[in-house]
């Protein structure tokens, strides 16, 4: 379905909201388009097809989607031909509702099914009439779609879709489905091409990543996997998101240390820190198993940098809950936490639980949980100053800081680290590698203004050569920043 040399081009926009699964997805999205013929806007300019690929973990996500389509109204009436479709979770949730709240929708398609996008939006056009089309399951796995990436040193890749857990806040399984997996020999030969075209970094993305292999019968499918990315030559560094405590075995902790380019470091979403409270959230772990798991790891790796998400304010969750919560905290010394204020989401167990937490006392936990969490990851980001990071020098991320001299990028660990650009050596591009010695330290970033070497790599010659259109998709990617969808 090229579009016909008679025919304008049409151009197109993907805004991305909520998880690394989004973004994921918003490449298949921005990939298929162009497959298409659709070609990316020009910055600032109105698009003739705009998605939202929309989230449905946060509060009022729903408002918000509703609010960006109304402002939406005057634009498409000055804009002929201009198409709207919304995907993702919120489209899954409420699917021809969408169009009762927004009739200026023309598509609206479900997490299961994002290969339709571009037969939907011609069949709206050329029937003038909007199309929903949500399915129960999975059709195509995402991966299997062509992908626009925006970044030519660093991949996500798909190990599974959907969840088998039913942790009682969240709303994933409702609207992601049941755990798939992929082949490891799909995955492999996906990491193998994406190697060869450059990319130096995959993160291995799923739900629930150590449940891998449940579909075909493989308990340790995950462990196998990492260290058969091992083997790849050319790949420098493999992450994943997101592992569950729960499923967190000693395999997979092996497999992380004696695999060199599986990197040192773990997203490891503890949620509540208290066994009363993770009890009620059908989380099976408790307290003990997670600080547990954290010393084994941190045995095995020792420069490991954890990471973690946190609710607070899940129902019935009392003053010594919360305590137990900072406890966790501050035994685990996370190098980053997410919190997040329970929200309940229509639909899920937890939701109509007794016990709701007044507004108030979730808000005041929740920045006495922050202060707690932010001093400790400034106290271990100060604690590596003087140490020597490797850069993987990133497309625009973090703040901007060409004006002062120094590129962006991630350490083997995660860290955000802004590097100098110092005038003896190349100057670093996207992509290339930086070796610099940790020379201050902040809340959120490092900065490494002693260069000991850059290394120019493929990845960054690709990023020379004028990315053919490789703005405007709206989503903006650089670096995978470990946000996580969920587990
Ligand atoms: N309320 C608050 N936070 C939530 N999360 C998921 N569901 C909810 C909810 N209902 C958080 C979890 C998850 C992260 C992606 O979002 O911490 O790991
Ligand atoms: Fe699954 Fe994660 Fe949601 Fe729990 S929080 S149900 S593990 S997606």
């Amino acid at each position: 379905m090229t579009a016909s040399p008679l025919e304008a081009v049409r151009t197109y926009e993907v805004r991305t909201y909520g998880c690394q699964m989004n973004v994921h997805d918003s490449e298949r999205l921005s990939g298929m388009l162009e497959q298409a013929g659709y070609l990316p806007v020009a910055e600032g300019d109105n698009p003739d097809v705009l998605v939202f690929n929309t989230c449905a973990v946060r509060e009022n996500a729903d408002n918000k989607l509703y609010g960006n389509l109304s402002h939406l109204v005057p634009v498409k009436a000055r804009h002929p031909g201009m198409q709207i479709a919304v995907g993702g979770c919120l489209a899954q949730k409420d699917q021809a509702e969408i169009l009762r709240r927004a009739p200026n929708v023309d598509v609206v398609f479900g997490t299961h099914n994002l290969g339709s996008l571009p037969v939907l939006l011609e069949r709206a056009r050329i029937e003038h009439e909007a199309q929903v089309e949500i399915r129960d399951s999975l059709v195509d796995f995402p991966s299997v779609l062509p992908a626009k990436r925006e970044a030519a040193y660093a991949a996500w890749v798909s190990v599974s879709v959907g969840c088998n857990n039913s942790c009682t806040y969240c709303i994933v399984p409702s609207l992601r489905g049941g755990e798939r997996d992929r082949r490891p020999g799909d995955i492999l030969a996906e990491v193998g091409m994406l190697v060869q075209q450059g990319v130096l970094e995959i993160t291995l993305l799923g739900q629930n990543v150590n449940a891998y292999g449940v579909e075909f019968g493989d308990r340790q499918a995950f462990s196998r996997l990492l260290r058969a990315c091992g083997t790849v030559e050319g790949l420098e560094r493999v992450r994943f998101t997101s592992p569950h405590p729960h499923d967190f075995t000693d395999d997979v902790i092996a497999a992380m240390a004696e695999t060199d380019n599986v990197m040192p470091q773990l997203h490891m979403p503890l949620q509540s820190g208290s066994d009363a409270i993770l009890r009620a959230m059908r989380r099976s772990y408790r307290q003990d198993r997670y600080l547990g798991l954290l010393d084994k790891v941190r045995a095995a790796i020792p420069d490991a940098a954890i990471t973690t998400d946190i609710i607070v304010g899940f129902p019935g969750e009392t003053e010594e809950d919360f305590e137990q919560t900072m406890h966790v905290v501050r035994e685990a010394r996370f190098a980053g936490a997410y919190t997040f204020i329970y929200s309940p989401r229509p639909g899920t167990p937890a939701a109509t639980m007794p016990d709701q937490v007044p507004y108030d006392v979730k808000h005041a936990r929740y920045r006495r949980l922050v202060d707690v969490a932010n001093a400790i990851v400034w106290e271990e980001n100060t604690a590596r100053i003087g140490s020597t990071v490797e850069v993987l020098v990133a497309l625009g991320e973090g703040r901007k800081d060409a004006a002062r001299d120094r590129v962006s990028g991630r350490g083997p660990d995660n860290r955000l680290v802004h590097v100098a650009i110092d005038p003896s050596h190349p100057l670093p591009r996207p992509g290339d590698v930086v070796t610099a010695e940790i020379t201050q330290a902040a809340p959120y970033h490092l900065i490494a203004d002693r260069v000991l070497h850059v290394r120019r790599t493929r990845a960054g010659d690709a990023s020379e050569v004028p990315a053919a259109p490789a703005t405007g998709s709206g989503v903006s990617l650089g670096m995978p920043a470990i946000r996580v969808g969920s587990a």
